[in-house]
């Protein structure tokens, strides 16, 4: 099995009386793209804070790159690149100098530090920008700056607070090619976001949390096998009659879970039939149906995509 990079166990934060994390466990594998999907006050944020040491759990354990949270914080901050949800003010400064601050910050000596510079913005597409006010960058790129800066002391594990909120669809892709490319370069991707594009996209792994508890986590296939056992195929005919006879070859045909009555559309009566078989039994149901003697007038297979399971796990109540 492969190295685990960040790991939490029945993690909980409290505030006051109110709990933001409720008993918090993942894995994110060593290497991974790992999604971390939630609705809006799930946690998310309070989580990744006490990962990167900036606040204490209240209870339960985590360790970073093999160092516990709690007792090598230290350890933990060396091995972790953090881009928190904000990026901050910073009046009055140039892309190069935030860069040459934040290296400096990590004791990266100051005849590294040129070249060091150069380098990140080449990987963010921001050398033409190094002398440009940082105040000026447009959102887009502020958050590249952000992201060179967790590099500077070429951390293992990065911890991504929605790297592409607020961007624009072309920002975003930007964003989302960055990550592909630092995890070809070996490091373990941990972000968390609301847009499933993202995940469906890049990732490897996801987790769903929910109102500070993990409701659904694993490797991509592994979330689409969970949550999608089967696929559901759409039969519509002209009548109830019409109907009735599918429903009763579906219901007689192996691997079908459940018949089901869709509501009419159009005046064309419409069957559900849930199926767990592969591809070719949908084939061969298809054959089945057409030579029925029954007249199908459409067939189709609802694929199930990334929204719906996620839609479908935390039950409704993102909006
Ligand atoms: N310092 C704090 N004091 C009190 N409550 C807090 C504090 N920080 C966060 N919370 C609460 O904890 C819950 C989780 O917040 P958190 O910011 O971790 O969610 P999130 O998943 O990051 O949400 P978003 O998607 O909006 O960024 C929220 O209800 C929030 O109001
Ligand atoms: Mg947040």
């Amino acid at each position: 099995m492969a190295e685990t990079m960040i790991e939490t166990r029945d993690l909980v934060k409290k505030y006051g009386k109110f709990t933001a994390v409720d008993g918090l466990s993942l894995q994110v594998p060593a290497g991974s793209i790992y999604g971390f999907v939630g609705p809006n006050g799930a946690g998310k944020t309070t989580t990744m804070r006490m990962l990167t040491t900036l606040t204490r759990p209240t209870s339960g354990e985590a360790w970073v790159a093999g160092h516990s949270v709690l007792a090598e914080p230290r350890a933990v901050r060396r091995a972790i690149g953090y881009m928190p949800d904000e990026f901050g003010v910073y009046d009055d400064m140039r892309v190069w100098e935030y860069l040459d601050f934040f290296a400096a910050c990590y004791d990266i000596p100051e005849a590294e530090r040129k070249r060091l510079i150069e380098d990140l913005l080449a990987l963010v597409d921001l050398a033409h920008r190094r002398d440009d006010m940082v105040d000026k960058l447009s959102r887009g790129m502020k958050q590249r700056l952000s992201l060179a800066r967790t590099l500077a002391h070429d951390p293992q594990v990065l911890i991504l607070d929605e790297p592409a909120s607020g961007l624009d669809p072309r920002a975003r892709i930007e964003i989302r090619e960055l990550l592909v490319e630092l995890s070809k370069m070996g490091k373990t991707i941990f972000f968390s976001t609301h847009i499933l594009a993202d995940v469906s996209e890049i990732c490897t792994h996801i987790g769903i949390v929910e109102a500070g508890q993990m409701i659904a986590q694993g490797s991509m296939d592994e979330m689409r096998a969970q949550l999608q056992p089967h696929r559901e195929i759409v039969v519509t005919v002209k009548d109830a009659d019409a109907a009735a006879a599918i429903k009763a070859i579906g219901s007689a045909t192996p691997d079908v879970i459940n018949v089901a009555d869709l509501e009419p559309k159009g005046g064309r009566h419409r069957v559900r039939i849930d199926y767990t078989g592969d591809d070719d039994g949908v084939a061969a149901l298809s054959t089945k149906l057409n030579t029925s003697g029954v007249a199908v007038l459409g067939f189709s297979e609802e694929t199930k995509d990334l929204e719906a399971m996620f839609m479908r796990v935390t039950k409704g109540i993102v909006s």
